[in-house]
């Protein structure tokens, strides 16, 4: 039986697991785009509790997101692609996140050898036994990077590497924040980032399209990227900017409290990997989203958070989608500073 009781308790530990989970992205007042990779799985401590330690993250948000992330595939096929050259890089990539995932959740999941080339994976959160043969498309469910993606919360994209460049030509991505991965399919790595401000002319690009070509198997990396997101929205993708573009005009209307509910800071953790069989390079997004008010209650965050925000140069916040708030968030997080105790008389 569940009782009211229950469920507030269940919707506070998750969301304590939410805020000690965070990767607060912020290192100094000030932000500016860099090439900020750093070796992956070594855990970062914060004022809150920590993040990566392991290159797959699952948390109280599993089972909702994975709905969603099918709900998205089944209304729109462009989420998913693999062009028939990536076909092994699929099962590469499905293959080491199943090995990923055995690593971080012992427990949980299970990939053990049956056989010359025969597996049986367990994810004992989602009920799956599954028995296959590697390359076997006859033995899966479903395409191999869209069966692992049905029980990781990361995006995947793929990247091919040929004539010294690199290639997003597979992936499933359903989270994308403000840009469509059915359009970006078949495009290099140097075109897709051709709309950043600023990276062309620093080299921040360049020089991280010349690290992803020297990336080396079994050396994962990772980065971090942000922005605002109204509402805990994770598909923001360019296909449905009509359903939440319009948010970001009317969130200027609002109270102070639900302007506090609804922005929230939004961070990826993308991981950076070179496939060991393919050679292909796979790309994880995972998404993680805090309300400010709940940014606020970590002071630290909330008052570096507020100095990024405030200074961040017109450009970035114009790419990024979120001048038109981005002074009233800084506002709403100083505003937001916990009042000190009042003097005690004697
Ligand atoms: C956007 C850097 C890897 C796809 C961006 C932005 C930066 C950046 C600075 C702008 C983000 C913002 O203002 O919010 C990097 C660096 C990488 C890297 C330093 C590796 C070291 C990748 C990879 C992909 C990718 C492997 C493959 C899919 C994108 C896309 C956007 C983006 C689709 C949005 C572009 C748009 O507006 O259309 N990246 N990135 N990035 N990046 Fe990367």
């Amino acid at each position: 039986m569940t009782s009211t009781l229950d469920n507030t308790d269940a919707k506070t530990s998750a969301e304590t697991d939410l805020i000690a989970g965070f990767p607060f992205p912020f290192l100094e007042d000030r932000y500016r785009y860099s090439t900020n990779v750093e070796p992956a799985e070594q855990p970062v401590t914060t004022p809150a509790g920590r993040w990566g330690t392991a290159v797959v993250d699952i948390d109280s948000e599993y089972r909702a997101e994975l709905a969603q992330r099918a709900v998205i595939l089944a209304a729109d096929p462009t989420r998913h692609a693999v062009l028939p050259h990536m076909v092994p890089a699929a099962w590469d990539a499905m293959f080491t996140l199943m090995r990923e995932l055995d690593a971080a959740y012992p427990e949980q999941m299970q990939l053990r050898s049956t056989g010359p080339d025969e597996w049986v994976w367990r994810n004992g959160i989602l009920g799956i036994e599954q028995h296959f043969r590697y390359g076997d498309a006859a033995t899966l469910p479903d395409e191999p990077l869209r069966y692992i993606t049905s029980q990781v919360q990361e995006d995947i994209a793929l990247l091919d590497h040929r004539n010294d460049q690199l290639f997003v030509d597979a992936g499933v991505v359903t989270f994308a924040a403000d840009w469509s991965f059915g359009f970006d399919v078949g495009m290099s790595f140097l075109e897709i980032h051709g709309p950043v401000p600023r990276v062309r002319k620093e080299g921040v690009i360049t020089r991280a399209h010349e690290f992803l070509k020297r990336l080396q198997p079994h050396q994962p990396y990772r980065r971090t990227n942000w922005t605002l997101t109204i509402d805990r929205r994770l598909d923001v993708s360019t296909e449905i900017y009509p359903e939440w573009g319009p948010d970001r005009e009317s969130i200027q209307l609002v109270d102070d409290a639900e302007f506090g509910r609804r922005v929230h800071l939004r961070v990826e953790v993308q991981h950076l990997i070179r496939l060991p069989d393919s050679g292909a390079v796979m790309f994880l997004i995972r998404t993680y989203m805090l309300p400010l008010e709940q940014v606020a209650t970590v002071d630290p965050w909330r008052r570096r958070a507020a100095e990024v925000l405030a200074e961040l140069p017109a450009d970035m916040a114009d790419y990024k989608g979120i001048i038109k708030y981005r002074d009233r968030a800084a506002q709403w997080l100083r505003d937001a500073a916990p009042t000190p105790p009042a003097p005690t008389t004697p």
